[in-house]
C-alpha cells in the first residue's frame, strides 16, 4: 500500500474511534444535564456535580453554566458530524446549518466557560485556569478566522481554520479521554486527584490542544504532494500508538466518568 494510502486509513480509523467516543459524551451531556434544565431553568443546574454550576443570585454567572453545558452538545455531537464527507455531499444544506450552529456555540460555551473560570473557583488552580482560558481563545480565534475565509470564498484555508476549531473545541474532550487512560494505565502518576493539580495534569492542560493541532498540522504536511514517505510513516507510526491510548481512555473515561452518572 502506497504511504498516502496508508496515512489516509490511519486517520480515518482514528476519526471513527474519536467520533464513537464523541457521541459517548453527548449522551452523558444530554442524559445528565438536560433533564433537570429542562424541568427546572436555572434552578436545575443545583444538586449536580458542578463545582462551579450554580451560586445563589448570580443570575449572570447561572445562565452561562446553563448556556455552557447546553451548547456543549451542539459542539460535541455536531463537530464529527461536520467532518464527515458523506454528509456534505449528500446533505449540504444540513451542512451549512450545522456549521453555523456549531460554530455560535463553540463561541458562546467558551465565552460562558472563560466567564465561569475568573468569576468562580472550580477544581484546580491558576495554572489549570490560565491553560484553559488559553483553550478558550484559540476557539474564538479559529472560529472568526474560519468565517472570514467562508465568507472570501477561500475554501482550502477555510476547511483548514474549521478542523483547527474541531481540534481546539474538543480539547476537553481530549483533556478528559486522556486523563481517564492515563489513570487506568498508571494509576493516576502526577496527578493529585485533591487539590487537582500536578504535573501530569499541568502537562495535559496545554497538550489538551497543542497535541491534536501539532498533529493536524503534521497530517496536513502530510498530504502534500511534495511530503516525503519518511515523514509519512513517522506520521503513522505516531498517530497508532496515540489512537490505541485514545481508545483506552475512551473506555476509561465511560465507565468511570460517564456512565456511572448517567
Ligand atoms: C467549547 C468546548 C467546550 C465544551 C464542549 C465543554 C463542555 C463542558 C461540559 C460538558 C461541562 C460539564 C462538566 C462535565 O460534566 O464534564 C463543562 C464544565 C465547565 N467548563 Fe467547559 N466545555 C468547553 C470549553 C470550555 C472552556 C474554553 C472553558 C474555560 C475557558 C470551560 C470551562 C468550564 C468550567 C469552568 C466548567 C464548570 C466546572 C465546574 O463546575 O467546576 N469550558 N464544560
Amino acid at each position: 500500500m502506497d504511504a498516502n494510502r496508508a496515512v489516509n486509513l490511519t486517520v480515518k480509523t482514528w476519526f471513527c474511534i474519536a467520533a464513537v467516543g464523541h457521541t459517548i459524551f453527548l449522551a452523558y451531556i444530554l442524559a445528565v444535564f438536560y433533564p433537570p434544565i429542562a424541568q427546572s431553568g436555572l434552578d436545575g443546574l443545583q444538586g449536580l456535580h458542578l463545582p462551579a454550576g450554580f451560586r445563589e443570585g448570580d443570575t449572570l454567572g447561572n445562565l452561562a453554566a446553563v448556556a455552557h453545558v447546553v451548547l456543549a452538545a451542539i459542539v460535541i455531537g455536531g463537530g464529527p458530524l461536520q467532518l464527515i464527507p458523506a454528509v456534505r455531499r449528500h446533505a449540504p444544506t444540513f451542512h451549512r446549518w450545522l456549521g453555523r450552529s456549531y460554530l455560535m456555540a463553540a463561541v458562546i460555551s467558551s465565552v460562558g466557560g472563560l466567564y465561569m473560570t475568573w468569576t468562580r473557583h472550580s477544581i484546580g488552580d491558576l495554572v489549570s485556569q490560565v491553560t484553559i482560558s488559553i483553550d478558550g481563545i484559540l476557539v474564538l480565534v479559529f472560529a472568526f478566522l474560519a468565517v472570514r475565509a467562508a465568507m472570501s470564498r477561500r475554501i482550502i484555508e477555510h476547511r483548514r481554520w474549521a478542523l483547527r476549531l474541531f481540534m481546539a473545541a474538543s480539547a476537553v474532550w481530549f483533556f478528559r479521554v486522556a486523563l481517564m487512560g492515563w489513570a487506568m494505565l498508571t494509576g493516576g502518576w502526577g496527578v493529585d486527584w485533591d487539590s487537582f493539580t500536578g504535573p501530569f495534569l499541568y502537562a495535559l492542560g496545554v497538550g489538551q490542544y497543542l497535541v491534536p493541532l501539532a498533529m493536524l498540522e503534521w497530517y496536513f504536511h502530510c498530504q502534500k504532494r511534495e511530503a516525503r514517505q519518511r515523514v509519512q510513516i513517522a506520521f503513522i507510526s505516531t498517530l497508532v500508538p496515540m489512537t490505541v491510548f485514545m481508545a483506552i481512555g475512551i473506555f476509561a473515561a465511560t465507565m468511570g466518568m460517564w456512565l456511572p452518572q448517567m
